[in-house]
């Protein structure tokens, strides 16, 4: 292609030569990166009628809603790109939204009838913008997370988490790990997505983002987000007047946008370079103890999509929730306590550029150090490696 787009000519042989060299080299990375996505990518070797779920997803996932569209009255943004944006639809980026609330002697509370716990930083009427309340203490950011093979994560049995966890310390090395129960429609389930493992699964925690982010009542959560929890303002400021919930409605192809984004996360590929727990970095990862809570391999079970079923992947994430000491972000969240976090999985973040929860981190060193809590033993096993070892310990991290 490149020598094509050059016009074909290869009048000099020196160029010529050179040229090929790099069109061979180019080939025989593109074939050992076959089996390996770029960022964005579907899964590898989907259904064709998976593809066109994928695609009509991405789709959704990329439209800029209007409050024709069901947008507001109060919203973060207006599509899901516009946070998930890095390095393709789908990923992270820098951008944080703002949670709240107040805790008093040992009680927290969401605020929710001042608006909280999540502010939603803009309004189709610009005198709708919620403001953080006065009585809220706890202020904090929460960066946005990357979906990259959130559909394998999605396919984990529930029973096979739960095995993991260890909420007593029984084995009596520090490390605990607690199970989110959520409740899930019907019944309970393994929460595993969010900085608290606050919801089970795509389909609720992108109905939760629909509405929480953008405004847009749907199927799971068909009630409006009062500005400032303010129900009786609620009326001024929607935009259209009387439009009928949920917003979110099915479109010409029979599926609603939820359930469109939704297939768009969990036929997203998991992100390159695949980390395998193999070498010097590895032992080094071990040694620290940093893999009691990120766990290297995983397996998906059964699945009625087929491309995620019985599939072995390397996401370094146990999804339990751990007490981290001071870098817990003080709210509490459904059954997560104040101090208790999710371990965030590790796959991708070479790719990153701002980590933990709230993004204060900006190097994967200043992330390790921030550890505490029951991490905090792993931390200090990491500080006394010798500087070679940590870097070699971060390359591995990185996928380096
Ligand atoms: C204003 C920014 C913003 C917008 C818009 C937004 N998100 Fe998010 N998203 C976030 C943040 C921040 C998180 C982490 C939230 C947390 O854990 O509390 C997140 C997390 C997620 C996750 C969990 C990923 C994981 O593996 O834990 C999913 C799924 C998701 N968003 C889907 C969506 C969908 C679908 C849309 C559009 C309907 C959307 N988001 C719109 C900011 C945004
Ligand atoms: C007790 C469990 C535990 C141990 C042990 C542990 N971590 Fe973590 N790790 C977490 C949790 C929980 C988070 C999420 C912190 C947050 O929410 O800000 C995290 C976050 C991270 C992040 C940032 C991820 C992101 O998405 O921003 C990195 C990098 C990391 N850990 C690396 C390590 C390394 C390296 C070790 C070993 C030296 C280690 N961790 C040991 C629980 C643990």
């Amino acid at each position: 292609m490149a020598l094509q787009r050059k016009g074909g000519g290869c009048e000099r042989r020196r160029f010529c030569r050179r040229l090929s060299h790099r069109v061979v080299a180019v080939l025989a990375l593109s074939l050992a990166a076959a089996a390996e996505a770029v960022p964005g990518d579907p899964l590898p070797a989907l259904s064709p009628a998976h593809l066109v779920w994928f695609n009509e997803g991405a789709a959704a996932f990329s439209e800029e809603y209007v409050a024709e569209d069901g947008l507001g009255p109060i919203f973060n943004d207006r599509s899901c790109v516009a946070c998930h944006s890095t390095p393709a639809p789908g990923g992270g980026s820098e951008r944080t939204v703002t949670r709240f609330g107040r805790s008093e002697s040992g009680n927290f509370d969401p605020l929710v009838s001042m608006g909280g716990p999540l502010l939603q930083a803009q309004a189709i009427d610009p005198a709708c913008v919620e403001t953080v309340p006065a009585e809220a203490n706890v202020i904090v950011g929460r960066l946005t997370t990357p979906m990259f093979g959130a559909g394998l994560i999605e396919a984990i049995p529930d029973e096979d988490i739960a095995a993991l966890a260890d909420p007593g310390d029984s084995d009596g090395d520090g490390i605990s790990g607690r199970l989110h129960m959520v409740q899930y429609p019907g019944r309970p389930r393994v929460g595993r997505f969010g900085w608290k493992s606050q919801e089970a699964t795509l389909l609720s925690f992108s109905s939760d983002a629909m509405v929480s982010e953008m405004g847009l009542t749907n199927a799971l959560a068909p009630g409006t987000t009062a500005p400032g929890g303010d129900v009786a303002l609620l009326a001024a400021c929607e935009a259209i007047e009387g439009r009928a919930d949920p917003e979110d409605a099915v479109g010409p192809e029979g599926f609603t946008d939820l359930v469109k984004v939704t297939n768009f996360a969990r036929l997203l590929a998991p992100p390159t370079p695949s980390v395998r727990p193999t070498g010097r970095g590895w032992r080094l990862f071990r040694r620290a103890r940093c893999e009691t809570c990120h766990v290297a391999r995983w397996n998906t079970g059964s699945h009625t999509v087929e491309e995620l079923a019985f599939v072995r992947f390397y996401p370094y994430s146990d999804f339990l929730l751990h007490d981290m000491g001071a870098l817990g972000d003080g709210i509490v969240q459904g059954a997560a306590a104040a101090t208790e976090m999710r371990t965030a999985p590790l796959w991708g973040i070479g790719a990153r550029t701002r980590y933990l929860h709230d993004g204060r981190a900006t190097s994967l060193l200043e992330a390790v150090q921030a550890h505490g809590g029951e991490a905090a033993a792993s931390r200090a096993r990491f500080d006394a490696l010798p500087a070679v070892g940590k870097r070699k310990l971060l390359d591995f991290v990185a996928g380096r």
